[in-house]
């Protein structure tokens, strides 16, 4: 949350960040170091949590869900935590580059959910010449 506020500020962006983790410790431990925002860091299962309000911009990572429920975690975050008009941010992290990849990107994947995706960003690994960073985006 520090960091997300921080590189958008450098940007000139202002963001207001919100958080959720599974385990109550993890949630305390960023309450006590964040006091300011201990009201905005929630305990929950992103796949089925019930937000107190919806949100413009919703990050998450597929692998916080078994594979089989990975639909499921982009549906329910689409219909119940992003506000109408929002985009859904899906991280996958760092993934081989096309070139070498066998299967599809996680990208093409969750298209093949039948999801349309809005854009997309790519930039290279920073210490893995084979692997590169990247990120897409649907909108609600
Ligand atoms: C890459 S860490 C990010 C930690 C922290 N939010 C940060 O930005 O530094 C991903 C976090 O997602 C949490 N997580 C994994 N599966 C989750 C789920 N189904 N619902 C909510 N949080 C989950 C993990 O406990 C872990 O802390």
């Amino acid at each position: 949350m520090e960091c997300v506020q921080l590189w958008a500020g450098e940007r000139g962006v202002r963001i207001e960040p919100y958080g959720l983790d599974i385990p109550p410790e993890l949630a305390a431990l960023a309450r006590s170091r964040l006091p300011q925002w201990a009201e905005r860091i929630w305990v929950g299962n992103a796949i089925d949590w019930v937000p107190p309000q919806r949100f413009d911009f919703v990050r998450t990572g597929l692998e916080y869900v078994p594979r089989r429920r990975q639909p499921d975690l982009v549906r329910w975050l689409l219909d119940e935590v992003v506000a109408p008009g929002g985009r859904l941010i899906i991280g996958s992290g760092s993934e081989e580059k096309d070139q070498t990849r066998p299967g599809p990107s996680l990208e093409e994947e969750v298209a093949a959910w039948g999801f349309g995706i809005a854009g997309s960003l790519r930039r290279p690994h920073y210490h893995d010449a084979r692997l590169e960073y990247r990120v897409f985006w649907i909108e609600a």
